[in-house]
């Protein structure tokens, strides 16, 4: 997730910003900038990569001013490269501008500037070329003015920070739908994205509410709303030391990431409708990032997923979504088994290739495999700009921002909702459905954040189930159709965070084989919410109930009455919007199992044993 920082009214503000953008470091970038604001000049220095790369290009410069603003870029429009880092400015060099966000209705913005050159790809520079177009307007330029007009034309979610030769000790900043921060102490005033780049100055912050504006000064900052009147932001002290602060308050980054899903789910799910000009009665679904002609995928008859780990259990719903929707055959495999095989593909196969890094050594050789025989890929990587994303023929980004937890919980969730988008997509593509079909799903899609908060709300009771479970040394996860990828991932969370071990099974193969490892205190967890296998799963229940295990059900809704007949234990879901986004809901709780698990027994939940984040090694 993008970092910002700005700082006016200290004659060290560039060493300031830059040590303000090691404590967003953390958020996870790709590239890192800044702007020493001059009444002459903006000098903006920028780098693609880490940060000791910006303070490499630094080093000598001479770099120095007493107000400025700085960004750690985590790419979503454009390459993460020096052109596309942050700050943009106008084509003149008059105001400089750094953001996070996603301003939707860039390429509309644009096209009011069609005599201007663009310098990057991305969505923020517009923003920069609009507030010079509104002070040249004015007879007496006023930065704030200029960013007020041009923020109630913007659609999407940021805070931005601007600023501008005509005032370089003011620094504007507003804010919708993403973090902004303000604060002011000893005469120096001060934004940034979260508290962990501002807590070494001051205590004493305020979070602007979606909607405001603020113009930060030596001698203070005043917040309005898009109106320009008075408008207060939310003022507290912070209580937290740097490291908390990194993590927002929650223990661990699993936890804070875990809490992050609503918003992650509602940003892979954002502006994926364009309108179809009234041709078929409504929107169509555009994965515009794909780059695949659809001629081509109308022709494919077969996909591969590919992945490993969490990506593959996505992938299993990914098998279940394309099948379902666009009637094609899918295989789901293990990236690093496909390889050394000999796969039937053709140019007629589409490859479907999960990873949230996008670096995963196994997946990209078996993604690179499946393209030396000609198949088309897709990759589905939450890192823009990836290797994966790089070398696959078309791209399929998750919104999730970074993930630091080496335990992925919110890029599953989004993987999840990639694969359900790829099954609308290839199915209308396809023609099997209509795009009002498409977009009635998607609707009820939206619902999905909503769902996840209620969910959220039980951590009690689940930490209540974990202090009980908690030495219990073997854990069943069982399921069947959708639950059946959540079983897998429910034990995958459980193994690598608490070192317990725990393996899932298709609930209807207990019988042939599993169902004798269960004996008096054995521990089930029953991946069980409404659907059409839901009563199967009910005697799957009874099987092992009647052999002395204790289990805890996953129920949803419309079940729960029926489950706590059978079941130790039953957590409820929300009801779903579609039966294939219910493994969405149902991670949720075993994620929050595992957490509470894994902190109860006193491990590394960020980083367990013998595990990395990225594995680039075969
Ligand atoms: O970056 P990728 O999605 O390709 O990573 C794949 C696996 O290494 C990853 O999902 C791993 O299983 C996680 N630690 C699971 O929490």
């Amino acid at each position: 997730m993008c970092g910002i920082i700005g700082i006016t009214g200290r004659d060290d503000a560039v060493d300031g910003i830059v040590a303000g953008l090691q404590r967003l470091e953390y958020r996870g970038y790709d590239s890192a900038g800044l702007v020493a604001a001059g009444a002459n000049q903006l000098r903006v220095v920028k780098r693609a990569g880490k940060l000791d790369n910006l303070i490499g290009a630094l080093k000598g410069s001479g770099l120095s001013a007493r107000a400025g603003i700085g960004h750690t870029r985590w790419a979503t429009h454009g390459e993460p490269n020096d052109r596309n880092s942050h700050p943009h400015t106008d084509p003149t060099g008059r105001v400089a501008v750094v953001h996070n966000g996603i301003l939707e209705n860039y390429q509309q913005l644009r096209r009011q500037l069609p005599d201007q050159r663009f310098a990057s790809d991305t969505d923020t520079e517009v923003a920069a070329h609009l507030v010079a177009r509104e002070l040249d307007r004015m007879d007496d330029p006023d930065l704030f003015e200029a960013v007020r007009r041009v923020v109630a034309g913007l659609e999407g979610a940021y805070s931005l920070c601007f600023t501008a030769t005509d005032e370089p000790d003011t620094i504007v900043v507003a804010k919708n739908e993403a973090p902004l921060i303000v604060a002011h102490a000893d005469g120096v005033g001060y934004c940034a994205s979260d508290v962990a780049a501002l807590i070494a100055h001051t205590r004493d912050v305020a979070a602007l509410i979606d909607g405001q504006l603020a113009k930060i000064t030596p001698e203070g900052v005043e917040v309005t709303d898009v109106d320009g009147n008075a408008s207060e932001p939310h003022a507290y002290t912070v209580q937290w030391d740097v490291e908390a602060a990194e993590k927002q308050g929650y223990e661990h980054f699993m936890l804070k990431e875990i809490h992050e899903q609503p918003t992650a789910v509602r940003e892979t799910l954002r502006d994926r409708i364009t309108d179809d000009g009234g041709q078929q009665g409504g929107g169509r679904l555009h994965l515009d990032e794909l780059a695949i002609d659809e001629r081509d995928l109308a022709r494919i008859d077969k996909v591969f997923i590919l992945a490993c780990g969490t990506s593959l259990h996505a992938g299993m719903v990914g098998k279940l979504a394309i099948e379902h929707w666009a009637g094609i055959p899918v295989d789901v495999e293990v990236a690093s088994e496909f390889r050394y095989r000999d796969p039937i593909v053709d140019a007629h196969t589409l490859v479907i290739a999960i990873s949230q890094s996008g670096e995963t050594s196994d997946t990209i050789a078996a993604a690179s495999h499946a393209r030396d025989q000609r198949a088309p890929v897709i990759g589905l990587c939450n890192v823009v700009g990836s290797t994966l994303a790089r070398e696959a023929d078309g791209v399929l980004y998750t919104h999730a921002g970074p993930e630091v937890g080496v335990a992925a919980t919110k890029t599953f969730v989004t993987q999840i909702i990639g694969c359900l988008l790829l099954g609308l997509y290839l199915a209308q593509v396809r023609g099997r459905l209509y795009p009002s079909e498409c977009q009635d799903i998607l609707e009820r899609l939206q619902q999905i954040p909503g769902a996840i908060d209620e969910i959220l709300a039980q951590d009690g009771d689940i930490a209540e189930l974990a202090k009980r479970y908690a030495e219990t040394d073997y854990t069943m996860f069982i399921g069947r159709h959708a639950g059946l990828p959540i079983a897998y991932e429910g034990a995958l969370k459980l193994k690598e965070i608490s070192y317990l071990h725990a393996e899932a099974f298709p609930a209807g193969e207990m019988k042939h084989g599993p169902i004798a490892l269960i004996e008096e205190g054995s521990l089930v967890v029953a991946l069980a919410p409404e659907g059409h296998v839901f009563s199967k799963m009910v005697s799957n229940i009874q099987e092992v109930r009647a052999r002395g295990a204790d289990v805890i059900a996953i129920g949803s809704a419309g079940t729960t009455s029926d489950l706590k007949d059978h079941a130790d234990h039953v957590l409820t879901l929300p009801e779903a919007p579609h039966e294939l986004a219910t493994p969405v809901l149902a991670t949720i709780p075993l994620q929050l199992f595992a957490y509470h698990v894994a902190t109860i027994r006193g491990e590394d939940v960020d980083k367990p044993r013998n595990l990395a984040k990225t594995v680039t090694v075969e």
